[in-house]
């Protein structure tokens, strides 16, 4: 069973159909790198599998659940994927340490040592250890980002989708969040990133998706999606890298 299922998914704002038939099977440890134009419907496509968009007709389930509309549903659904987004959005006022705990203690009411636990071991694993007691402010812009991973990492996620969570950063900061995602894909976490940055998709990600007009355009192991790309719009979009 797949861990992400999408099934002939379509949706539309107002009467604009965005993702017109999309259909995709992520198992269990499999990293998918979502690329393509502006407007061709990456980030919808990651807020349909978190529930943050309702989807107009098709089926979604994660980890054999199908994604719906029931609340209670929905809520053990977002433990279970994590989202993150190219602004970290952390609260200014807590302390790194307690911008971690704060969901499993209010999502999963975890006991204050437990959440503790929790959060030393994912900022561990972010590389920001020392950071704990820190405030949001007094980190560079990377840091946030990897503070922002280890707070949805504290959810115990089974899936994680990142939406190019590396391009409000400098190179040098975006090379650091990037090592962190590759560590997690490493560690056989399963992933489904939307991201701009070719040469990581095609290094890390095991499956590469050409988004086109709300479509999957072309489909296939990195490697070869870059190296042979079969549409004339895939390989336009490779020789111009358009951002
Ligand atoms: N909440 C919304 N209401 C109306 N239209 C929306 C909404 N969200 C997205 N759209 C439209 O859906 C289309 C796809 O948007 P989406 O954000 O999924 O694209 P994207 O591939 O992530 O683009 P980008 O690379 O710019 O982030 C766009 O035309 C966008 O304007
Ligand atoms: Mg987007």
């Amino acid at each position: 069973m797949p861990e992400v299922l999408i099934d002939n998914v379509h949706k539309s704002f107002g009467a604009v159909e965005v993702l017109k038939g999309v259909s995709l099977s992520v198992n269990r440890g499999d990293v998918f790198a979502l690329i393509g134009r502006s407007g061709s419907g990456k980030s919808t496509l990651l807020r349909c599998i978190n529930g943050l968009e309702k989807i107009n007709s098709g089926r979604i389930e994660v980890a054999g659940h199908a994604v719906g509309r029931d609340p209670k549903e929905l809520r053990k659904l977002r433990t279970d994927v994590g989202i993150v987004f190219q602004s970290y959005n952390l609260f200014p006022h807590l302390t790194v340490g307690e911008n971690i705990m704060l969901a499993p203690r209010i999502v999963k009411l975890v006991s204050k040592a437990e959440a503790k636990t929790t959060a030393e071991e994912v900022l561990g694993m972010v590389g920001l250890s020392e950071k704990f007691d820190a405030y949001p402010d007094q980190l560079s812009g990377g840091q946030q980002q990897r503070v922002a991973i280890a707070r949805s990492l504290a959810m115990r996620p089974k899936v994680m989708l990142f939406d190019e969570v590396t391009s409000a950063l400098d190179p040098e900061l975006t090379e650091e969040v990037l090592n962190v995602l590759e560590t997690l894909a490493r560690n056989g976490m399963t992933m489904l990133l939307v991201t701009h940055e070719m040469g990581f998709a095609r290094r890390v990600a095991t499956t590469t998706i050409f988004m086109h007009h709300g479509k999957i355009w072309e489909e296939g192991p990195s490697v070869e999606l870059f190296g042979r790309p079969k549409t004339p719009e895939l390989q336009q979009f490779i020789k111009s890298d358009v951002k």
